[in-house]
This record gives structure tokens, sequence and C-alpha cells, in this order.
């Protein structure tokens, strides 16, 4: 068979769904799995001992399934956010998350809003749905727009998403204009917090929509977890939903939960709990984005505040070009949405990023 032949068999919203939004990259000849990783924002500082344990005494018995009830990991979820483990949804990274809020709530017709540039895995979801996607742009500080996401809900309007901190800027909303915000949404229209780096967070304000939830029983909050970012666990797999049980049951009934391994629950209940390994991750963080924003300030670059464990930047040099350059020297970074951004790394390839950015930001604005 051809692939148009192929294509013909698609179901509609597949064979209608537009270019996705993900970051494309120039590679040329380049060998992505020798880069530095400086661009996927994964934790370089990596899992929790304690994880690592989990794994291989989890590994041992791993001709037999998982616990399909996953009683361990959802009590140490349910304990960290004093929930109660019927608030809780476990997938294969919050990507299986992102894609089961599609699969229980969205159809042709419906709509989601946005602000861009954000995290845009659910978006392919929304259109793998056959559901449209209302785009309105981060205001002039890179923040969510909440004001104009409220004026443009309409009758077709099913979901909102809301990444805090955002990706691929780093900036947050405050809870309190949050919770203003949860608040004024419709009672039927779904509330998606994105809450990957939340645990990066320094700001006091910043602070997860879970409370939210709990103090607004009758709004349709759905908050999203990862182990991959502040936990170390990329390759790992499991992220989560928190949610009103009334609203879990349903995305219990997606299917998400059968794909996570008996070792990757394990690793996950322990991670959680090892509260020491995370306050040195937060320590080598911080010390990381204290570094890099200022060496990059000192540069010229623009750079934006960020809560996270990534910096958004703008060197003013085309920054596909920085970060094909970049390539080339031997670290990868992210360019999306006009800018760049960088992961915070140990400390010698923060030093080498610095370095080598002084050196393609001299070259680029050379030859313009
Ligand atoms: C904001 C945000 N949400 C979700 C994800 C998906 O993460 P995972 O599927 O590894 O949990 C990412 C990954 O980069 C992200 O940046």
């Amino acid at each position: 068979m051809n692939t148009a032949e192929v294509k013909n068999l698609l179901c509609k919203a597949l064979r209608e769904k537009p270019e996705t939004l993900r970051a494309s990259r120039k590679m040329g000849n380049i060998d992505f799995a020798k880069l530095r990783h400086m661009g996927l924002n994964e934790n370089v500082f990596g899992m929790s001992p304690k994880a690592l344990e989990a794994i291989s005494e989890a590994s041992a018995t791993s001709n037999l399934y998982a616990d399909w009830t996953q009683k361990e990991l959802k009590e140490a979820i349910a304990k960290t956010f004093g929930l109660t483990t019927d608030y809780v949804i476990t997938g294969c990274g919050s990507s299986a998350m992102i894609d089961a809020m599609g699969t229980a709530f969205l159809d042709p017709g419906d709509e989601l809003i946005l602000c861009m540039p954000t995290f845009p895995a659910i978006i392919d979801t929304a259109q793998m749905h056959g559901a449209s996607v209302k785009v309105i742009p981060l205001k002039d500080d890179l923040k969510y727009d909440l004001t104009r996401m409220l004026m443009e809900i309409s009758s077709k309007t099913k979901m909102i998403y809301i990444c805090n901190p955002n990706n691929p800027t780093g900036t947050y909303l405050g809870i309190d204009e949050l919770r203003q915000f949860a608040s004024e949404c419709p009672d039927d229209v779904i509330q998606v917090y994105d809450e990957a780096y939340i645990e990066f967070a320094e700001a006091s304000d910043c602070q997860s929509i879970v409370e939210v939830m709990k103090e607004m029983p009758e709004k349709p909050i759905v908050c999203l977890k990862t182990f991959s970012k502040f936990y170390g666990m990329a390759g790992v797999r499991v992220g989560y939903s928190l949610a009103q049980p009334e609203i879990s049951s349903w995305l219990a009934k997606c299917g998400t939960q059968f794909g996570v391994s008996k070792t990757s629950q394990a690793a996950a209940a322990a991670a959680i709990m090892d509260k020491e390994h995370g306050a040195y991750v937060h320590e080598q963080v911080r010390r990381g984005r204290e570094y890099l924003a200022q060496e990059m300030k000192a540069l010229g670059c623009e750079v934006y505040d960020s809560q996270t464990n990534f910096i958004f930047f703008d060197a003013h040099v085309d920054p596909l070009e920085v970060q094909y350059r970049m390539m080339e020297k031997g670290i990868f970074i992210s360019a999306q949405a006009g800018m760049n951004r960088v992961s915070v790394s140990y400390m010698e390839d923060c030093e080498r990023f610095i370095l080598y950015l002084a050196e393609i930001m001299h070259s680029l604005k050379a030859t313009a």
C-alpha cells in the first residue's frame, strides 16, 4: 500500500489533523545521541537513590503484572497532597494524562482555549478528537492572558488549558489570580492545569491549583503532574492527574493506568517520599538557573524570570541558528516561538554553554 491509500483508511480527525506545533529543528549531520542535553528540561541531577533501589527490587518480580490498583503509588501521591486515592489517576507520563483528557472529554465541535506559546501536546490531542483550538497570545510579559481567556469562552468551549509555570517561557501565574480565574470560569468548562514544573518554583505565590480544587468542588478542575522533571524520571514514564473523584473515575476508564509498569510504580512511590533528594535537586537547579540568567544578561540577552529548570531567552540573533551552532559544539538547546530555551544542567555544562553562546552571538552578529 502507498501512503495515499493508507491515508484513505485513517479516521477523519487524523486525516485532517494540521501539522503539529511542536518545535522543529535543523539537524544536518548531527548525531542527537551524542549531544549534552540542555534542551528537553530533563533533570540531570538524577532520580532519588531510593527510587533506583525500588526499581532494582521491583525488577526481580517483574515476571508478574504490576498491582493494578496501584495502592502504594496512589497512597504516596494522595498523602503528598492531603487527598484520598480516588483523586489520583496515573499514566505513562503526563503526556498520557493529556491524551486521556481528550479521550474523556473532547468531541468534534468542542473547543479548547489556551495561550501560546505553551506546551503544545494538548493541541495535538484536541485535534485528534476533532475539537477546534482557540489560541490566544501570551501577554507582553509572556504570562497567560486570563482576562482574554475568560472573554473568549463561548457555548462551544469545553476545555481550558493553563501551563503553570509555563513551558517554554518559565513565567507563572500567582495562586490568587488563578483562584479568581477558576471561580469565574463557567461550571461546564473543564479547567486543566499542567504543573509539570511547579516543584522547581521559588516564588511563594507560585502554588499548585490543588488547594483551589479542594475549595471549589463544583468546578471541573484537573491538575496534571509528572515524575519526569523534578523527580528526574523522564525515562521511567510516570505522570498523574488530581481531580474530584467524579472526574477521576471517568479518566480511570481511559486505560492510562495499565501502562505504568511495576518498576515505574515502585520508583515513583519512593521518589515522591524522598524529601532529602528533592531539597538537593531544588538547590542544584536554583544555583544553575541563577548562574545562567546572570551570565546571559551579561552577554546582552533578554532573559525571562523562570520558576522552572529552564530559561527562555532572546539572544537577538536567529534562534534556529543559535540552536544549530550550539549542537555543532555538542550541546542541545531548544529554539521555539522566536527565541531559545536552555535547561539547567551541571555547572560545567552551564559554563560551557555560556562560553559557546558568547562565541555564537559574536559570530552571528558579525555576519548580520
Ligand atoms: C508542560 C509539560 N507538560 C507535560 C510534559 C510531558 O511530560 P511527560 O510525558 O514526560 O510527563 C512536558 C514535557 O516536556 C511538559 O513540558
